[in-house]
């Protein structure tokens, strides 16, 4: 956000820069992104702050200083009040006497999240590689900390799938008979394989590290979905078997996280989505107080 609000500041620069599209430009994509990002919340009046931007953007350092002066009030005021609280502990749960102003239809993304589906069934057609490089660009901003980018995936397309079935009849113990073939690969032409490979570090352990693969896991799923794409999730108790393992070429402290079937929404259930009655599960459930 500090990083936004600076570029909103340098607006001569901002200008020039959001006259710039796509990625022909002396292919700067970190520099386009970053104009995406400004717009999305600058000019798309985006979250509660954003509509007080250009009012912020006038505070002189004096009220910077007086707000961080407030800040250090409030702070031992809720300071102050916790330690009162912990004598008479009550828990009051969430308070949704205020609406929201959030509109989770309106907002495109919002709206993407909410009707995110898993399509068991994909039909042939796939994005190509390039496709994919994209939908993995747009992902790699996933929460990760320290920056260690602890995951990856694999694209496993034509024969590779095959290699797979072989892998998960070995991790089985099946022998099927010549020209017979595990089948359960060959659901969709396209397989991710997500790989979550963490590192030593001191401040950060494996558990942490894991669950930023899995949000890498998730985001695609919701990348792909709002790209158009149909996508499943699937793991299973042989994955991270050894003939499993030896296939992906997995160093030992690696785990497979499982793959993503993927390919295009069939017609049917394109045409049946907009009808659908499939209700999201209650949000309160998800939500509580300490
Ligand atoms: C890590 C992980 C592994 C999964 N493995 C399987 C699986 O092997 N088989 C399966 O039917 N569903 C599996 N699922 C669940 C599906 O991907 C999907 O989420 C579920 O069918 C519910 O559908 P929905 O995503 O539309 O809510 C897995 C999900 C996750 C997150």
């Amino acid at each position: 956000m500090g990083e936004l609000m600076g570029g909103h500041k340098d607006k001569k620069h901002k200008s020039k820069k959001t006259k710039r599209s796509g990625r022909d430009l002396n292919g700067d994509a970190c520099e386009v992104t970053k104009d995406r990002v400004r717009a999305h919340f600058l000019d798309g009046n985006t979250g509660p702050w954003a509509k007080n931007l250009a009012a912020q953007d006038a505070q002189t350092a004096h009220s910077t200083q007086n707000a961080d002066d407030a800040d250090a009030a409030e702070a031992a005021a809720v300071s102050a009040k916790s330690s009162t609280a912990s004598v008479t502990p009550t828990r009051r749960g969430p308070d949704y006497s205020v609406p929201s102003s959030i509109d989770i239809v309106a907002d495109p993304v919002l709206h993407a999240l909410s009707t995110r589906r898993s399509i068991s069934k994909v039909d042939p057609e796939t994005p190509n590689d390039s496709d994919l490089l994209e939908i993995i660009r747009s992902i790699s901003a996933v929460a990760d900390h320290k920056a260690l980018r602890p995951w990856r995936f694999l694209i496993i397309r034509g024969d590779d799938r095959h290699r797979l079935g072989a892998a998960l009849d070995e991790a089985a113990g099946v022998v099927r008979k010549p020209g017979e073939t595990n089948t359960k690969p060959l659901r969709a032409e396209l397989l991710l394989a997500l790989v979550a490979s963490p590192v030593k570090h001191d401040k950060v352990p494996e558990w942490e590290q894991h669950a930023t693969a899995s949000g890498a896991g998730h985001l695609l799923e919701l990348a792909l979905w709002q790209a158009g794409w149909g996508v499943m999730w699937r793991s299973g108790t042989l994955t991270n078997s050894e003939p499993v393992r030896r296939l992906h070429r997995l160093d030992d402290h690696e785990l497979l996280m499982g793959w993503f079937y993927i390919g295009a929404v069939p017609e049917r259930y394109r045409q049946r989505l907009p009808t659908s009655t499939r209700p999201l599960p209650k949000p309160e459930q998800f939500l509580d107080t300490l």
